[in-house]
């Protein structure tokens, strides 16, 4: 395997740089990615407390590579708060935080022993959270799968960021799905490159089978930034692939909430057998039932590059050794 081992793999433990976004609740993706030398990563945002208790001693018992956890702030109430202390507690080495100020979290993150990464989307916002004492920037392009913070993109943010935060770890993300996307952000001068749509069609991941034919099939101009799947998370942009629901969407004129087609309607349940409505934040996992398709399919732009359905490993293997060959072939 060639090595690509930058001085953040070294922080971290890793032996590629490749750290996988939080696209998927499942222990077993984040399990799969760390075993094969990259960051996995666990969402702890919509897990209840004592659910996420047992996933992280679960999770810690089979694998001794580290992984993080992410949080996303605005959604940040009591159960999250207490999801913080749990992953804190737990030892979790990492707690990457998203779309707002990470401010209120550092030193709580810090006195746990802990190391705070935090996404941005401007060179300006890097500067000031690593003021605040954020130790790792991940820059995330506008071409972002999912909830998107800024509106660069990743081709030009990253070196941006790279410049504003000289000595602080930068991780690129948004638009990479290849050893050629991975090569490309370690010449953009990041450390490591962060990995959502491409992780999200991993034999490990939990997304639905229908959901996954839509990204292995999707091109790169099939995705469409809008705020229309809003209930359970509004005013917050995000990446979905086109589906029913957006065309009907836009055929009317992309009307504000309380007045769009089909508002409301239930399109099925998740794994808990709760409602699923129209315009919903909530992704299709396996156990979804009803009209997943309709749902939200977020996945950014690299969808175009994805497909076809391979083992954790096998991505991050194959991303770290294509770019090696990337590499080399610059030089000859
Ligand atoms: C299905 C899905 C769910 C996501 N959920 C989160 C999340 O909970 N927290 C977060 O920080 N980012 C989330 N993101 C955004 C990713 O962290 C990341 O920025 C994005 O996937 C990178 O672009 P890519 O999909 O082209 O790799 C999500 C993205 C997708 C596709």
């Amino acid at each position: 395997m060639p090595n690509l081992v930058t001085p953040l793999c070294r922080t971290l433990g890793l032996t590629a740089p490749i750290l996988q976004a939080p696209v998927s609740d499942s222990p077993d993706l984040a399990i799969a990615v760390s075993e094969a030398g990259g960051l996995g990563i666990i969402p702890i945002t919509w897990t209840r407390t004592d659910v996420l208790g047992r996933t992280l001693a679960a999770m810690q018992a089979r694998t001794a590579a580290p992984f993080a956890a992410n949080i996303v702030i605005p959604l940040m109430e009591e159960m999250q708060q207490a999801n913080l202390d749990l992953a804190l507690e737990a030892g979790v080495p990492v707690i990457s935080t998203f779309y707002g100020d990470p401010a209120p979290l550092i030193g709580r993150i810090h006195d746990a022993g802990a190391l705070s990464m935090h996404t941005v989307g401007s060179a300006e916002e890097a500067r000031r959270v690593v003021d605040q004492g954020v130790d790792i920037v991940v820059a995330q392009g506008v071409e972002a799968g999912g909830h998107v913070w800024g509106r660069v993109a990743t081709m030009v943010l990253v070196p941006s960021v790279v410049d504003a935060v000289p000595g602080v770890p930068v991780v690129a993300a948004g638009g990479i799905a290849d050893g050629r996307g991975l090569c490309a952000a370690l010449a953009l001068g990041a450390q490591a490159a962060w990995i959502g749509t491409r992780l999200l069609l991993a034999r490990e991941s939990d997304a639905h089978p229908a959901y996954r034919e839509r990204i292995a099939a999707a091109r790169a101009t099939d995705t469409v930034l809008s705020e229309a799947f809003d209930d359970g998370w509004p005013d917050a942009p995000h990446r979905c692939l086109l589906n029913d629901t957006l065309e009907a969407w836009q055929e009317a004129g992309e009307p504000p909430p309380g007045s769009r087609p089909d508002e409301g309607e239930v399109l099925g349940c998740d794994g808990s057998g709760a409602e699923i409505r129209r315009y919903s934040i909530e992704i299709p996992t396996v156990d979804t039932t009803g009209a997943v398709t309709s749902m939200a399919l977020y996945a950014g732009q690299s969808a175009g590059l994805t497909s076809g359905e391979a083992t954790a490993a096998d991505i991050v293997n194959g991303m770290v050794s294509e770019a090696a060959s990337v590499l080399a072939r610059i030089a000859r």
